[in-house]
């Protein structure tokens, strides 16, 4: 059996070749790692949805390599969503648009929208100038998995699903952000957050001008919230003010439990420390990882503390708590 191929970050052309002949890359991109297909190469997108075993008709977000080609995908595009494009792309943001008929079903979902990006990595900059045009990619890990911020975790997760003879993973380090982009539905009058990220309510606001809808991240009864980003282990979302060793000791087994918490935050006894940020920004960066390395350590349990704020805390708490959902 021959292995998946591996390309150097300067292999730009190689990689552009993959998507040019109807092949699957696993893209770095600031947030995190994408399994990508020529956007407008249909077998190409489905082989996406099969890889990673996603259900048909989710949409998938297209990533192009300049504002210019924004109007080959998107149509009618209000003002203000020009005004965030300009501010924050090359970035970790994703603005739903009205589509053109270059966005067909197959990506959108058979809505009439479609989702795009400009990603900050500049790998991921200059396989989609080369290619030249809209790249589909959702995060390169198995359907409701946490997400890869390495190459290596795209090789482990998808390695094996992958096909040697058409597709390959570019290497472009560990995605800095760590964290998924925010998606912002720009087809009524205000900008509204459809998932939080590293562009917050905040940064959209002082860009628009406009009041923007934020989504409710309390946590939802039961059955409302899909579980998502989650390891095999089970997540335990605390908060700060929790008594943290009195929550462990209601677990069924002491035994292999793991900690995520701001450093400040000591470790509890007999646990294991899988991250200790300094702050809400580098939890975001370190948070897949370390939900991955629980899974690689079989831990039973990932006991993790929220970080405060309405910054990228914000995002963190929200994938935390999906993580947590059973
Ligand atoms: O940071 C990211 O956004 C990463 C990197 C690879 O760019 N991509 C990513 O893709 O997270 P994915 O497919 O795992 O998540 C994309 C989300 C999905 O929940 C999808 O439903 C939503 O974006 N989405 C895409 N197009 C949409 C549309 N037209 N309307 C509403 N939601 C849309
Ligand atoms: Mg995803």
């Amino acid at each position: 059996m021959s292995e998946i191929r591996v390309l150097a970050p300067h292999n730009i052309d190689e990689a552009a070749a993959v998507l040019r002949d109807g092949g699957l890359l696993g893209l770095p991109t600031e947030t995190v790692y994408g399994l990508a297909a020529n956007a407008e190469d249909e077998a190409a997108v489905a082989r996406i949805y099969q890889v990673k075993g996603r259900p048909s008709g989710h949409p998938v977000i297209v990533h192009i390599g300049s504002v210019e080609s924004l109007n080959d995908w998107a149509t009618a595009i209000p003002e203000f969503a020009m005004k965030l494009a300009h501010a924050f792309w090359p970035g970790p943001m994703t603005l739903v648009l009205p589509r053109t008929s270059r966005a067909k079903d197959f990506i959108t979902g058979g809505q009439n929208t479609v989702g795009i990006r400009i990603p900050n990595h500049p790998v991921a900059l200059d396989v989609l100038q080369t290619f030249g045009g809209g790249v589909a990619a959702p995060s390169a890990n198995q359907f409701g998995a946490v997400s890869p911020t390495s190459a290596l975790h795209v090789l482990a997760d998808l390695g094996s699903r992958l096909d040697p003879q058409t597709d390959a993973i570019i290497d472009g380090g560990d995605s800095q952000v760590g964290i998924e982009s925010t998606i912002i539905d720009c087809t009524s009058g205000t900008p509204r957050i459809l998932r939080s990220g590293a562009i917050t309510q905040q940064h959209l606001e002082e860009v628009t001008g406009l009041s923007v809808t934020a989504p409710d991240d309390s946590i939802k009864a039961p059955g409302t919230l899909a579980s998502h980003y989650a390891p095999s282990a089970q997540v335990i979302l605390l908060n700060e003010n929790d008594d943290i060793e009195t929550e462990i000791k209601k677990l069924k087994s002491q035994l292999h439990i793991g900690f995520i918490a701001l450093e400040r935050i000591r470790t509890p006894y007999g646990a294991l420390r899988l991250a200790m940020p300094q702050d809400a920004k580098h939890y975001a960066s370190e948070l897949y990882a370390a939900l991955r390395e629980a899974d690689n350590q079989n831990l039973e349990y990932v006991v993790a503390v929220a970080p405060t704020g309405v910054d990228i805390a914000h995002a963190v708490r929200d994938r935390l708590t999906r993580a947590a959902h059973s």
